[in-house]
């Protein structure tokens, strides 16, 4: 064991991590320090002090007001020109090669129980595509129209970052350029006893897992990430996660918007379903634009309304962010990303002094994770911009019920029935259903503008029928 490692965990007060250390073999040793190497174990002694043996105070501050926002479609005259001319800008920037895909894809799935990468989930009604491939599809159907390939900075982490990669060459990247994606995984944070003691999986292996999406904003600078899109003149990053087959992976008025509004990091945001949805709230506090995630929002606040009856804090985040790169930079100066984190009570299996794996059946471990909607606050300039939730936003969360594969399938039809509506198809509907299978491929449209310009020959769907266009 290097003798300076050694040192820090005795002077953090880890050294238990250890005591196996004699019983291993040299392959298990080089493991398990390899894995120690990899933390800043002065900074973990801090956040132990700070998140684990004491429960940090929540800030909640007491100016709570809504968030302005830019309406999803223009009403105002000067909202029509601004919109005109941000939607310009956009295409211009990806003309330019000025824009970067930001896929974060490093989280566990738990919730889903699906066991490989959530991305290779299959998720499309008819086609069955998996969640990369129809990100893939719809980078390469804007890479088409901007003249050239997108780069695309995907972010893994240690659970998923083999399989990833395997999974996109297998499939020979889904006709994406090879070259114009960059891998690279997230850090890892091992998860603590309530005592303070990070614990061991395995003789050999502490119990690590992602150090939260706000992680990205680290890992983009310690990959090389960052200076990789400064060598290709990439300006700004559009952001979003591996979890939701609607999302717009570009869109050239938000990142118009984003750009000329001089705003560091900006943000999408949809009308909430019910004043208590799980999803996160643009609010402005300590005179910042933030986010206040559902669990944090005070309940006689959520429930707010106007005098017209409608949600006052209504603005939720659907983790759709344009991010720009001198900003990210700014965040990484000095060699640590001044993010907050975030604590959270977990069941971690664990080995005990004997050796003996220990599931427990109540959460017995902290586990801290950042994420990166803290950076707002930090960003100069924040804008949020609205848009419509069943055009962009119908994540695949949970194995059933809400935001499952399910309402997904459903939530992709419905749209797919709605560009086709708009070209003057007429489709069969039982009441608020679809009464057809119906799916889009993003290499034929990534958005309506695009399906409006193809001027589809599709006019009529029969009950029952399965209409795949591509
Ligand atoms: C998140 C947001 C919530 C928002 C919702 C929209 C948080 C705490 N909350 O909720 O405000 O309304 O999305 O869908 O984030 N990920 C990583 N590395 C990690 C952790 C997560 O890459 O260490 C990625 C996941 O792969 C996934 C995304 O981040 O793509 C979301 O993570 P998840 O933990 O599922 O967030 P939610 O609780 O669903």
């Amino acid at each position: 064991m290097d003798k300076n490692i050694k040192q820090k965990l005795e002077q953090a007060g880890q050294d238990q991590v250890l005591r196996f250390w004699d019983q291993l073999t040299s392959a298990e040793q080089s493991q398990l320090a390899s894995q120690l190497q990899a933390l800043d174990l002065v900074q973990i002694q801090q956040l132990v002090d700070e998140y684990v043996l004491h429960r940090p105070q929540l800030h909640i501050p007491s100016d709570i007001k809504a968030a302005q926002v830019y309406p999803y479609r223009a009403q105002t005259p000067e909202h029509k020109t601004l919109y005109a001319q941000a939607h310009q800008q956009g295409l211009n920037l990806l003309k330019d090669g000025k824009v970067g895909a930001f896929l974060v894809a490093g989280g566990q799935g738990t919730r889903l129980g699906y066991e490989g990468p959530k991305g290779e989930y299959p998720v499309t009604p008819i086609s069955k595509k998996p969640l990369f491939q129809v990100f893939a599809e719809q980078l390469l159907a804007h890479s088409h129209e901007a003249g050239k390939a997108i780069a695309w900075y995907i972010m893994t982490s240690d659970i998923n970052d083999g399989p990833t990669r395997a999974f996109f060459q297998k499939h020979n990247f889904f006709g994406y350029d090879a070259s114009a994606v960059f891998f690279f995984p997230q850090g890892m944070m091992p998860a603590f006893g309530l005592d303070g003691k990070m614990l061991l999986a395995s003789r050999n292996s502490l119990a690590l897992s992602p150090d939260g999406h706000g992680g990205s904003l680290r890992a983009l600078h310690r990959s090389g990430a960052l200076a990789d899109m400064r060598r290709r003149g990439i300006e700004h990053l559009s952001y979003f996660q591996v979890d939701n087959p609607i999302v717009h992976t570009i869109d050239p008025l938000f990142l118009g918007l984003h750009d000329l509004s001089g705003s560091e990091m900006s943000s999408k945001t949809i009308a909430k379903a019910h004043a208590l949805e799980k999803v996160g709230n643009f609010c402005v506090a300590d005179g910042k634009l933030q986010v206040i995630e559902y669990s944090d929002l005070p309940e006689h606040l959520a429930k707010q309304t106007n005098p017209d009856g409608s949600l006052k804090f209504n603005a939720g985040s659907i983790a759709i962010h344009a991010l720009r790169v001198s900003f990210v930079e700014r965040l990484n100066e000095g060699g640590q990303l001044h993010l907050p984190w975030h604590r959270a009570e977990k069941k971690v299996n664990y080995i005990n002094d004997a050796g003996q794996l220990v599931k427990p059946d109540k959460p017995n471990a902290i586990k801290l994770e950042q994420f990166v909607f803290d950076a707002i606050p930090l960003a100069a300039n924040p804008i949020v911009y609205e848009t419509d939730r069943s055009e962009e936003f119908s994540p695949v969360k949970n194995a059933e019920g809400v935001d499952s594969p399910h309402t997904s399938r459903r939530d992709q039809i419905h749209r797919h029935a709605r560009w086709l509506r708009s070209c003057g198809c007429d489709i069969p509907a039982k009441g608020d259903e679809i009464d057809a299978t119906i799916e889009i491929s993003p290499l034929y449209a990534a958005n309506e503008t695009q399906f409006r310009r193809k001027h589809t020959q599709v006019r009529h769907i029969k009950p029952g029928e399965h209409v795949y266009i591509e």
